[in-house]
């Protein structure tokens, strides 16, 4: 008889929070809050940026660390034995890796303090609607990912 494994499905559950959380917090951060706040005087825009960033940068930071873990997981506990020798699997889950690996970077450039890196905050709207439309293609390779046949049924 085939069991729900519960530890798969509680980290998939983790990996499913995370990602909701990380792109739909850079969703309202871009679309919502950043159109709102340039109404503001030069000093309480600059004050508000400040609180923000301070926030944003833990809650970011822990949702990068839930993805990573649970997606790896879910990756070497469940998608490795039931996509075996899948070669088209497998270089997909790369690209959403790698593509990942960048949203990851650019989220985390934009809420640090590297002076390096001040020309990309400088241009703060543009770097998150690139950042952004990256994730929603991870979100994308996520779901064709799932909806390739097993090789072995888990
Ligand atoms: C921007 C970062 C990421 C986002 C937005 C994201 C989003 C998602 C979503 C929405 C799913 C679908 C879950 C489901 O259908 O049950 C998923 C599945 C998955 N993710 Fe991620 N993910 C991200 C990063 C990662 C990373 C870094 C890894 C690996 C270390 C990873 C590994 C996986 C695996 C193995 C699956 C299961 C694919 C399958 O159904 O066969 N993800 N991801």
């Amino acid at each position: 008889m085939n069991e729900i494994v519960w530890s798969s499905v509680i980290v998939r559950w983790v990996h499913i929070v995370g990602a909701v959380i990380a792109v739909g917090g850079l969703f309202f951060l871009r679309f919502v809050v950043m159109p709102s706040a340039k109404t503001l005087a030069d000093d309480a825009h600059e004050a508000l940026r400040a609180a923000i960033r301070r926030r944003w940068a833990m809650v970011y930071g822990l949702c990068v660390l839930l993805l990573l873990g649970s997606g790896l997981f879910n990756y070497m506990a469940v998608s490795v034995p039931q996509h075996r020798g899948q070669g088209l699997y497998h270089a997909l889950f790369g690209v959403k890796f790698v593509l990942a690996a960048i949203v990851f970077f650019v989220g985390s450039v934009l809420v640090g303090r590297s002076p390096t890196f001040e020309p990309i905050r400088r241009a703060a709207g543009t770097w998150m609607s690139l950042n952004l439309l990256l994730a929603l293609i991870v979100v994308a390779l996520a779901c064709t990912l799932k909806f390739i046949p097993a090789v072995t049924p888990g």
